[in-house]
């Protein structure tokens, strides 16, 4: 089978991590995010993937290359965003399928570990013009909400609706029929979420729910990038393109860690990064040559490349960008983002004791 994967996003809300890398080349557990994706993308029978790039296209060539974790790799690039539908039309160039094919698309920064090919058999017994992975969540205002039937007929498609009518969302695979994607305009700005899925039901197409909710996560936030680098490291969600065996670490090779450091709750530490005597480093991602000084404390937070934290500073679920330097003592919390390169001085920071 063939897939589309979806990679144009400018991945804003994730700055800045994403400044100079695009979300789906973030290292994750040891590996570019996507690679996770692409192992798992074979192992449920995908033999060849078009990337449909736009922003900073050149970097996926680099990362993958034409063949990588047992999928054939071709690039299709768009001079301007095109959206959704129309990046999955642009890229459709490239596809070899013939009109009766089921193919695939993936949006690009989700972990998922559903039964793809439990979503293509209901698609094909159907006989369905598109057939998307639908999963539950909490708070479904923030993604398409997508109400089904008895029969697990698409009713509607809201995205991003103040008014979801159901707990179940559209978790960003779909399996289209390939002379569905044809019918979408070509070398214009469609958005399939707000285009093409409500205007597929509005004509009464077919537009089966396949619904599942085993692990899924979209990892467009830092909050959520953290948690899904810490579930790959702990084995929450298996991935073959895990560089080492699950565990409470993830130690790349030429990395230091001091032995009386704990580190702990599926940190990955990267090549060349350090860990010194006393500090405790919990559920983070430390990217390449990153350091953390004596007596830190880290948790639920990233630090990207050659980011330091000082002495006895304490960091709970923030954001250092690359060479980003927080000076001895501070105390930084909650979301907080350092830019690449800035540095804070010694103590600037600090919280008393009943924040
Ligand atoms: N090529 C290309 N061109 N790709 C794009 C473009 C574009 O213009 N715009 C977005 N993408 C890619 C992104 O890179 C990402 O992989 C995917 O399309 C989805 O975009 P996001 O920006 O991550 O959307 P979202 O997370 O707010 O919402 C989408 O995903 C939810 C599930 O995580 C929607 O599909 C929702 O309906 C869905 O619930
Ligand atoms: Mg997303």
């Amino acid at each position: 089978m063939e897939a589309i994967l979806l990679v144009g996003g400018q991945g804003t809300r994730l700055r800045p991590l994403t400044i100079s890398t695009p979300k789906p080349l973030l290292p994750t557990a040891g590996v570019a995010f996507l690679a996770h994706q692409l192992a798992r993308a074979h192992a449920e029978g995908v033999e060849r993937i078009v990337f449909a790039t736009s922003y900073r296209a050149e970097m996926f060539e680099e990362a993958f290359g034409n063949r990588a974790h047992g999928v054939d790799l071709v690039y299709v690039v768009e001079d301007e965003p095109l959206g959704t539908g129309g990046a999955i039309r642009n890229a459709a160039r490239a596809l070899t399928s013939g009109p009766d094919d089921p193919v695939l698309i993936l949006n690009g920064d989700i972990l998922s570990g559903h039964d793809v090919r439990a979503q293509v058999k209901l698609h094909e017994e159907a006989g369905a013009a598109v057939t998307l992975h639908l999963t539950e969540v909490d708070d479904p205002s923030r993604f398409g909400c997508v109400p089904t039937d008895d029969h697990g007929r698409v009713t509607a498609f809201l995205e991003k609706t103040p008014d979801p009518v159901t707990n179940q969302i559209n978790a960003g695979c779909y399996v289209f029929r390939r002379s569905v994607i044809d019918t979408i305009p070509e070398g214009e700005v469609v958005s399939v979420e707000r285009e093409t899925f409500p205007a597929l039901i509005a004509s009464g197409a077919t537009v089966m729910g396949h619904v599942e909710s085993g692990y899924w996560l979209d990892v467009g936030t830092p909050e959520a990038f953290v948690r899904g680098s810490r579930d790959l490291v702990l084995g929450a969600l298996a991935s073959p393109a895990m560089p080492g065996e699950p565990g409470e670490r993830l130690t790349l090779p030429g990395a230091s860690v001091a032995a009386d450091a704990v580190v702990a709750g599926g940190t990955s530490i990267g090549r060349g990064a350090v860990i010194e005597s006393g500090a405790t480093v919990t559920g983070s991602v430390l990217l390449d040559d990153a350091f953390v000084a004596e007596g830190a404390t880290v948790r639920d937070s990233v630090l990207s490349r050659g980011a330091r934290v000082g002495g006895g500073a304490v960091l709970d679920g923030v954001v250092l960008g690359d060479g980003a330097v927080v000076g001895p003592g501070n105390e930084l919390r909650g979301g907080l983002r350092v830019w690449p390169g800035v540095e804070l001085p010694p103590t600037a920071v600090r919280f008393s004791a009943d924040t």
